[in-house]
């Protein structure tokens, strides 16, 4: 039945907090009004709130606090986003699903979607760590069909439209730690991983996964991590509506990547870079060659490397890694 969730989620998302009368509901699904108010108490039970009224109907109070994968396909056919959506109570790696599913030549833009991992893939090869905590682990799909070297920036790119558009909802102003980390003041709550598979000299396919704490609550955390990592719960002061935010996100990243393939994005990746870059103009070190490198960050070129002023005044290109900020880590998992 989980066509005819689809069909009342979207009946009483749609109705922007108006009753919508369970004749309509049972018109639209082929049930009886009995049927849908039984329909209805399956969604209570799964932490949805509705009001019912004599003679109104229903109308749609609160999401459940834990993520529902037909909740966020619900949110996004209203917003007409054409990515396929696959939801995981539990999986390994969604990034690891989405490379079955290429091998299963499945059509993309696609998205995975899971409320907790078991081996939740970082960068460099760390582990994730992905607790069911109410936070977002995703991963999109894309084939762009373009040579490796016109995806140089992507990264950095995506990591900035993100950034906006988690300005724009939430009204915090998160910023994007080189290459790819995501902090809100000084703590991280977001990574990136970005997997391609390179067919000759075109890129076959992209997969796109970012991790965000949303609604994890940093007093369950052991005290190492909590000094270097927090949730956008923590930074806005409540709660937040997790499946909105899930949308949000593959809305978001799909308008991004479409953006990305389909012109050139440099002009537009320098003016947010300049808005959201978290390290400009801080000490930073950086792991060269021939061992740490520090020196003041200055940006980046336009393939994305990391601008670094040495304190002899040369600017040296930092193209791969991590950078730590002062002698402090920001690194965190
Ligand atoms: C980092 O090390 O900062 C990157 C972390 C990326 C984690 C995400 S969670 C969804 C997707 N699936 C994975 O296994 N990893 C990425």
């Amino acid at each position: 039945m989980a066509d005819a969730d689809l069909t009342i989620l979207k009946a009483l998302l749609q109705s922007r907090g108006q009753f919508v009368s369970g004749n309509t509901l049972a018109g639209q699904l082929g049930l009886s009004r009995v049927g849908v108010w039984a329909r209805l108490e399956k969604l209570r039970a799964k932490g949805f709130q509705f009001e019912a009224a004599r003679h109104r109907g229903y109308r749609f109070l609160r999401e459940p606090e834990r993520l529902h994968g037909e909740l966020v396909r619900a949110h996004l056919e209203l917003r007409g986003c054409p990515v396929q959506l696959h939801f995981f109570p539990e999986i390994d790696s969604t990034n690891a699903e989405a490379e079955r599913r290429l091998a299963a030549a499945e059509a993309t833009p696609m998205a995975i979607l899971a409320s907790r991992q078991t081996k939740g893939r970082g960068r460099l090869g760390r582990d994730w760590h992905s607790p069911e905590d109410g936070n977002i682990y995703l991963s999109l799909v894309f084939r762009p069909h373009l040579p490796p070297a016109r995806l140089q920036s992507f990264t950095l790119w995506m990591g900035l439209r993100l950034c906006a558009c988690l300005h724009r909802v939430l009204g915090v102003e998160p910023m994007v730690k080189w290459p790819n980390d995501l902090f809100v003041g000084r703590r991280k709550f977001g990574g990136i991983l970005t997997e391609a598979r390179i067919n000759s000299d075109l890129t076959r396919d992209l997969t796109f996964g970012i991790g965000l704490n949303i609604n994890s609550e940093l007093a369950g955390w052991p005290e190492a991590v909590r000094s270097t990592a927090t949730s956008l719960r923590e930074a806005v002061g409540q709660p937040l509506q997790v499946n909105q935010l899930a949308a949000e996100t593959v809305v978001a990243a799909h308008e991004a990547y479409e953006a990305y393939v389909q012109r050139d994005v440099g002009e537009e990746l320098a003016v947010l870079w300049r808005h959201y870059d978290l390290l400009a103009g801080k000490e930073v070190q950086a792991q060269g060659e021939h061992g740490p490198l520090v020196g003041v960050a200055e940006g980046i070129d336009t393939a994305g490397a990391l601008q670094l002023r040495r304190a002899d005044g040369r600017v040296i290109a930092v193209r791969a890694g991590e950078v730590t900020l002062g002698s402090a880590s920001l690194a965190a998992g």
